[in-house]
């Protein structure tokens, strides 16, 4: 069963002064995720991962599209009622910047179980957090309530965020480049408390990276997202291991391997802000593009069962 349906989303912004420019940070984005699962979205800075979780969460509204949660539809307006409002939950990258740094960590975690109506009692919220706590590794539980955020660790507050959106029981979370600021020794414990915590709360996830060896490690499903677009998207294994999209063998070139020297495929230029009028977003750098991709915008369509991709080429 599917949790969430996107169908033509698109989010466009105006910047400029005197001139105005239109980004298109979502391009006509559809996609479902089924209950459960983890679905990953991949890509460099700037394809509009983020701007995807802030849609999705209804911090940012769509310009246009649909998106519907359970069946029910949620686009159209930024409010949600209560119930999904806690169902869907979102943690982002730098965890100082997502805790109010005038709060100890007790109140950071118990003003949202409060609102949520969850536990009857302060002495009861206080064990569900020392139970959270004691499961993400933070111990003695009590030694972290009245410490404020810049007196613990980046990969210590991460966890603390993750718990905090976990402890209201979503139904669905997004994770906006969780590990992305974390060391590499650290990004482990993250990532597994994630999986442990959704595994026994069944929580479907939306998993933003920008690192496909992580994705595939994490993920059921991956959508490469370029220029605000889906160019490729399917089975994690199949995307990593049989890329289509010259845009996915590009990245999955970059990623280091310790096993193994990779030819690197070598893109022709940087991603520009804009897309290009016609043609495909990524002609520019593809190393393979004709004049085709120079006229003709590509579709996604389903090469393999369940394997999607946007590009004249293959
Ligand atoms: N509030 C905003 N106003 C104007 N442009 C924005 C805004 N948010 C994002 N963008 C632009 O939209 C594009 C996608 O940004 P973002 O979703 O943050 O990408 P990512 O998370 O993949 O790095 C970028 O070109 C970015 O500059
Ligand atoms: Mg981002």
């Amino acid at each position: 069963m599917q949790i969430l349906q996107v169908k033509n989303l698109r989010k466009y912004f105006t910047v400029g002064m005197l001139k105005k420019y239109t980004i298109k940070a979502l391009d006509d984005v559809s996609f479902d995720i089924n209950q459960g699962e983890i679905f990953a979205v991949l890509g460099e800075s700037g394809c509009g991962k983020s701007t995807l979780g802030l849609v999705l969460s209804r911090i940012e509204k769509e310009t246009a599209g649909e998106i519907f949660f359970k069946e029910r539809k949620i686009s159209g307006s930024t409010k949600l009622d209560f119930d999904t409002r806690r169902q869907i939950q979102i943690i982002f990258q730098n965890p100082y910047e997502s805790f109010d740094q005038r709060l100890c960590i007790y109140d950071s975690l118990v003003i949202p179980l409060r609102i949520n109506k969850i536990g009857d009692s302060d002495s009861q919220r206080k064990e569900i957090m020392k139970t959270f706590l004691h499961r993400a590794g933070l111990e003695p539980a009590e030694s972290f309530f009245n410490r404020f955020p810049h007196e613990l660790s980046g990969g210590q507050l991460q966890r603390i965020s993750l718990l905090r959106a976990m402890m209201l029981n979503p139904s669905f979370l997004i994770a906006d480049e969780c590990v992305s600021m974390l060391d590499l020794s650290v990004r482990a414990s993250v990532i597994n408390l994630m999986l442990d915590l959704i595994e026994s709360e069944k929580t479907t996830v939306m998993f933003i990276t920008h690192d496909i060896s992580l994705a595939k490690y994490v993920s059921d499903q991956i959508a490469v997202l370029y220029l605000g677009k889906i160019v490729e998207m399917g089975r994690s294994v199949d995307v990593v291991q049989r890329p289509l999209h010259p845009y996915t063998k590009v990245l999955i070139s970059y990623t280091p391997s310790i096993f193994e020297k990779k030819n690197k495929i070598k893109p022709k230029e940087l991603m520009s802000l804009f897309q290009p009028e016609v043609g495909c977003n990524f002609v520019n750098r593809c190393p393979y593009s004709d004049d085709k991709c120079q006229q003709e915008r590509p579709q996604l369509r389903e090469l393999e069962p369940g394997h999607w991709v946007s590009c004249h080429k293959v």
